[in-house]
């Protein structure tokens, strides 16, 4: 059977990718942020941590769905996937290729399991999902895994809830587990944390509620459930709603974890930056 090995979250701030694709990393702005990734590199490049298969979740940000089209959970089963373009031209990473037949499984079994997925074939992926890879991964030929894409609505009202995103990586973990191939998968949530974009209040940085979030999202993930959508607004600007996501991987873990890694760091573009590395204890 496939079994969740490890659960990473992080920021996937589009300046990030453009700062390792145009060679900035060691440039004094952009140096403290990628040391706190050095300890994830070179553990996730050990061959008994390296993942067969990450199932992503991240938002889109009006690059593949727009007003249009608005789904709250949507799961990638194509084979591959294109890096999106986002108005400079698409980023130069590897073409991201899926394991559909996991996607079709989870996407089976989750909504049997009551959780309506939206399922997507046709879609490139932007910023979201490519930032996180290009961090874990740095800059190779070709990915060294297989990725399954999970994309939440964060950018129309109203997301979905934390509870209902908690329950979604629960169900997660209900599908990965019954895939009957020995497969090592690793669920990432990303986006975060504290950040708002627009308006008067445009730069906000919430450093002592992000750093609680942290602490929470390994020892008391049942609080950070039950935040409320005003909470994530007032606290943490109109963009830190993102760390919904981080709550799908926190519920596909199960109750007890181990943190191996956290990282923060304050500002990248005008956003606070998190990283955590968190390991399922045996259930
Ligand atoms: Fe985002």
């Amino acid at each position: 059977m496939a079994r969740i090995t490890a659960g990473i979250a992080t920021s996937h701030v589009p300046v990030i990718g453009v700062a390792i694709d145009q060679g900035k990393t060691q440039d004094d702005y952009f140096r403290p942020l990628f040391e706190g990734y050095e300890w994830t590199r070179r553990w996730i490049a050990e061959p008994k941590h390296k993942p067969d298969v990450v199932v992503l979740v991240y938002n889109d940000h009006a690059s593949a769905f727009d007003m249009n089209l608005i789904p709250t959970f949507a799961i990638g089963c194509a084979d591959q996937f294109q890096p999106a373009d986002e108005g400079w031209g698409p980023r130069r990473v590897p073409v991201v290729h899926n394991d559909a037949d996991l996607a079709w499984h989870i996407a089976q079994s989750c909504i049997l399991d009551e959780f309506d997925m939206t399922i997507i074939n046709k879609m490139d992926v932007d910023h979201g999902l490519t930032v996180p890879l290009s961090l874990m991964f740095g800059q190779p030929e070709a990915w060294p895994c297989k990725v399954v894409p999970l994309a939440v609505n964060v950018v129309t009202f109203p997301p979905p809830t934390g509870r209902r995103c908690y329950a979604l990586g629960q169900a997660l973990a209900r599908a990965i587990e019954s895939y009957p191939q020995p497969l090592n998968v690793q669920v990432w949530g990303t986006g975060g944390m504290s950040h708002q974009l627009q308006g008067p209040r445009a730069g906000l940085i919430n450093t002592p509620w992000d750093k609680r979030f942290l602490d929470d999202l390994s020892a008391d993930p049942e609080r950070l459930r039950n935040l409320p959508h005003l909470e994530y607004l007032r606290e943490t600007g109109s963009e830190g709603i993102e760390m919904v996501m981080w709550l799908i991987m926190r519920g596909a873990l199960g109750e007890r974890v181990t943190e191996l890694h956290r990282h923060y760091h304050v500002p990248c573009s005008n956003t606070a930056v998190g990283h955590i590395v968190l390991e399922p204890q045996s259930r």
